[in-house]
């Protein structure tokens, strides 16, 4: 038996070797997976018997290789939820979170809110939402074959699963203006930008938007304006090098007020927000002969 402190010891070495940002935190993580305890609980356990020690050193050597964490326990954390991850989707991040707690702020106190969630990959904003405002309609909407068969995985019948493009006009277009509620984390990191060998096996077209990373942005502003309904709200998640460029894109497409930006924990720039207009009062008509004779 080979005491779990020891193992842990001797792989956080291993992973710090192989430039793993947080290496203790992943040694225990994987610990906890091979002995079926939480990570809290790991001090109880008598220790490693051989098969599991096998098993955890496998999973040490996978994990040297940069493979991502979340690959190998098979989920991610997400808000209150675990959703199921694997090759073929985006692995969600928790600065996504921030996102979904101001979208949950916009439709507090409706009791049947209409959401959507553009560019789902696993679901998890979709899913948070969904668990997190009971009552609300949530679709999610994913045009990545692979994805979606995660998606769907974890969706059960929680949201609606839509595989489509969420930059198509046709999508879900039955619901025009009757939506209250946008969210997006679209792909956003500009082409050529240089990223951690973890984030490299996350598929190419959930990462990357295009030269500038606005591609999918620019062609999302509009399909979310026809969703929306008057005073109905959109929250995009961007690169960090956006915080001025999709505000931008938003008062240049006009019909949105209350637009602003918001940082994430780091105060990095991170979603831009804004409301679709309300229509104006109408007008009282002016007074004619006819109101003060009649
Ligand atoms: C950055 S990932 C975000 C996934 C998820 N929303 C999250 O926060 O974890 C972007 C997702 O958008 C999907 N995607 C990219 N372009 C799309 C499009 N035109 N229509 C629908 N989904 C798209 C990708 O397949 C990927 O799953």
């Amino acid at each position: 038996m080979r005491p779990v402190r020891d193992a842990i010891a001797a792989a956080t070495a291993v992973l710090s070797e192989a430039g793993i940002d947080a290496p203790r935190v992943d040694a225990e993580l994987l610990a906890a997976e091979v002995l079926g305890v939480p990570r809290g609980r790991l001090g109880v356990v008598r220790g490693f018997d051989e098969a599991a020690l096998t098993r955890f050193t496998e999973l040490i050597e996978q994990r040297a290789t940069r493979r991502p964490l979340q690959h190998l326990t098979g989920s991610a954390p997400f808000r209150l939820r675990e959703v199921a991850v694997g090759p073929g989707v985006f692995i969600p991040r928790p600065e996504t979170e921030l996102l979904v707690d101001w979208g949950l702020a916009r439709i507090a106190g409706r009791s049947a809110p209409v959401v959507v969630d553009l560019c789902s990959g696993t679901g998890a904003i979709a899913l948070s939402v969904a668990e997190e405002h009971p009552g609300a309609r949530v679709y999610a909407v994913e045009n990545s074959p692979e994805a979606l068969a995660w998606l769907r995985r974890n969706a059960g019948d929680e949201v609606v699963v839509v595989a489509a493009d969420a930059t198509d006009p046709a999508t879900l277009s039955t619901m025009d203006g009757q939506v209250d509620l946008v969210l997006c984390n679209p792909p956003y990191v500009p082409d050529g930008t240089p990223v951690p060998p973890e984030v490299e096996q996350d598929p190419r077209p959930a990462v990357f938007g295009g030269p500038d990373g606005l591609d999918v942005i620019r062609k999302i502003i509009p399909r979310a304006a026809g969703l929306l309904r008057p005073g109905g709200w959109l929250g995009i998640e961007h690169d960090d090098s956006h915080g001025a460029a999709v505000p931008a894109l938003l008062r240049a497409a006009g019909g949105w007020s209350d637009v602003s930006d918001h940082g994430d924990l780091a105060r990095r720039p991170r979603f831009a927000t804004a409301r679709r207009h309300r229509p104006a009062p109408a007008e009282p008509a002016p007074m004619t002969l006819a109101d003060f004779t009649s």
